[in-house]
């Protein structure tokens, strides 16, 4: 007898975001996308642990709450429930909900930088220069722009003379270039990889991975001098680590840990370099990761609305909040997967939004659900029977079979956008197909009854083919459809829709109503 081989459990994380402001779509696009990816391989039969939360340390966080008169703990757990709201408003479904002041994560800092410190990877200096408070970097001539200044945006730029504590980031980059070379696998989209290549050789500087106490209080203080407390990065993306188990004093977590590991990392484009790309697998490294056990990267790009990223410093902030009230989360969810392509930059419209919620989503497979539904119940009493389908039959199941074979590959190398096309092509072959059949010409002649049968059953097999494939996009509108279609569950473990027993359909209700 062979013994079934479960599935490798899949692991992956959202970027935590900053807790120094309120959400807005940039943010919600990256979380849609994680729960989109999370929810497809739940329905591949993979144990799925989905990491996200939030970035609570720093200054800009510091001085976020000193602006509106708030202690910092009282502001970053009012920010820490914004995001769950909109989350769960969302439909989220991640697993662990990672904060940086959690003492779960100190601890693990803790231990790192120990760990970091024993090995002689950590050494102290003084840095005499100019920095950036917006992004807490210290900055370098290679920052500044062509008239020889420092741009937008770096915000306020000082100049400051400070002992802090440094990574020997300089020692480990010959392995990450080596890695580079020989891991495709480390960057999606693969056009990133080029660019994170310059960016290694011509990286120069080690890692300042503190911050003196007598500037900046909010953080985690070094176990090994407590006048300095860790650099927001260094702190920030041990989170990864933190929260599926790393260094648990509970060997269960710490066996957990070696199955979850390594995670896919989804993030936008801006946090790529030098953080997840140079930073982070050089940590990892150092701390003993063998090459195989470094994370991956999904790098997406930026939703921007008039030409700039969407974001509060440039104050093109868009609020998703604001939208779900206006036209629902499905519409948002299927509008922020559905015109963007994973990598690349898109402009965020709102007509768009409408557009493409009511000419898809309304028009074409709420039409198909309510035509196929209808005639269902009005032809044949609302009963379906598995049948022998015809030769035009057959090429339609033939062709949405090759759609849905395209939607699995899509979905698996995360390009949800042309996922999407693969669904919406079954759907438009589906209305068409009513079209060229004309269900209630068949069904005004009676010799044409057992066609009429077979033109339904396969009407009926492409509406749950869609709304089946819909599930990790829209999972509430799934459900729903499948519901009325007399489908119990979804599995992509066998996407196969042909009709194998006996079933009772509901009488259609509208799922997309259109948006005005
Ligand atoms: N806190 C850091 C991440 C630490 S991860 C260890 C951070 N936070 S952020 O709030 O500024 O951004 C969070 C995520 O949202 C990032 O992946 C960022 O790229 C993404 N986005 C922010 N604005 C965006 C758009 N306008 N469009 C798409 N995503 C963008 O960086």
């Amino acid at each position: 007898m062979t013994k079934a081989v479960s599935p490798r459990p899949f692991t992956l994380t959202a970027a935590i975001d900053y807790a120094n402001a309120d959400p807005h779509v940039g943010h919600a696009y990256e979380k849609i996308l994680a729960d989109v990816i999370a929810r497809f391989q739940r329905l591949c039969g993979r144990d799925v642990f989905f990491v996200t939360g939030v970035d609570q340390h720093g200054q800009k966080v510091e001085q976020a709450a000193k602006r509106l008169g708030m202690d910092v703990r009282s502001f970053v757990d009012h920010i820490a429930i914004r995001f769950r709201t909109l989350w769960e408003t969302l439909g989220i479904t991640y697993d662990c909900w990672a904060t940086t002041t959690h003492s779960l994560h100190q601890q693990v800092v803790c231990k790192v930088l120990r760990q970091l410190f024993s090995a002689g990877d950590l050494y102290k200096s003084t840095y005499r220069g100019f920095y950036s408070i917006r992004q807490e970097h210290f900055l370098t001539d290679k920052d500044r722009d062509e008239t020889g200044e420092f741009g937008p945006e770096w915000g306020e730029v000082i100049f400051l003379e400070e002992g802090n504590w440094y990574f020997r980031l300089n020692k480990y980059l010959p392995w990450l270039s080596e890695f580079m070379a020989t891991h495709s696998e480390f960057v999606t989209p693969a056009f990133r990889r080029t660019e994170i290549a310059h960016a290694i050789q011509h990286w120069r500087q080690d890692l300042c991975i503190s911050r003196p106490r007598s500037r900046l209080s909010w953080g985690i203080a070094l176990p090994f001098d407590p006048e300095f407390v860790t650099y927001v990065w260094f702190d920030a993306l041990i989170n990864y680590l933190s929260f599926t188990g790393y260094l648990s004093e509970d060997p269960k977590e710490e066996e957990e840990f070696q199955q979850r590991w390594p995670a896919l990392h989804i993030l936008g484009k801006d946090i790529m370099i030098p953080a997840h790309a140079v930073y982070w697998p050089i940590m990892v490294h150092a701390m003993g990761f063998p090459d195989q056990q470094i994370p991956q990267l999904l790098v997406h790009g930026w939703w921007n609305s008039g030409g700039a990223k969407v974001s509060k410093s440039t104050g093109n902030t868009i609020d998703p909040s604001a939208l779900v009230s206006r036209y629902g989360a499905a519409a948002l969810r299927y509008y922020l997967m559905r015109d963007i392509a994973t990598g690349r930059d898109a402009a965020f419209s709102e007509e768009r939004l409408i557009l493409l919620h009511n000419t898809e989503l309304a028009n074409g497979l709420g039409n198909l659900l309510n035509r196929t539904l209808s005639m269902v119940n009005l032809y044949l009493g609302g009963s379906l029977h598995p049948v022998v389908p015809s030769h035009v039959s057959n090429t339609l199941r033939e062709e949405n079979r090759r759609s849905a074979s395209e939607y699995l590959l899509r979905m698996q190398s995360f390009q949800i956008d042309r996922a999407i096309t693969a669904i919406m092509d079954i759907v438009s072959r589906s209305n068409a197909f009513i079209e060229a059949c004309s269900p209630w010409a068949l069904h005004r002649n009676q010799k044409q009854k057992t066609r009429l049968v077979e033109v339904l059953t396969t009407l009926h097999e492409s509406s749950r083919l869609s709304a089946s494939l819909l599930a990790p996009i829209l999972p509430r509108e799934s459900a729903v459809m499948l519901k009325q279609l007399g489908i119990e569950a979804v599995s992509f473990s066998h996407p196969d829709p042909t009709l194998r027993t006996s079933l009772e359909v509901r009488p259609p209700e509208p799922v997309f109503p259109k948006l005005p």
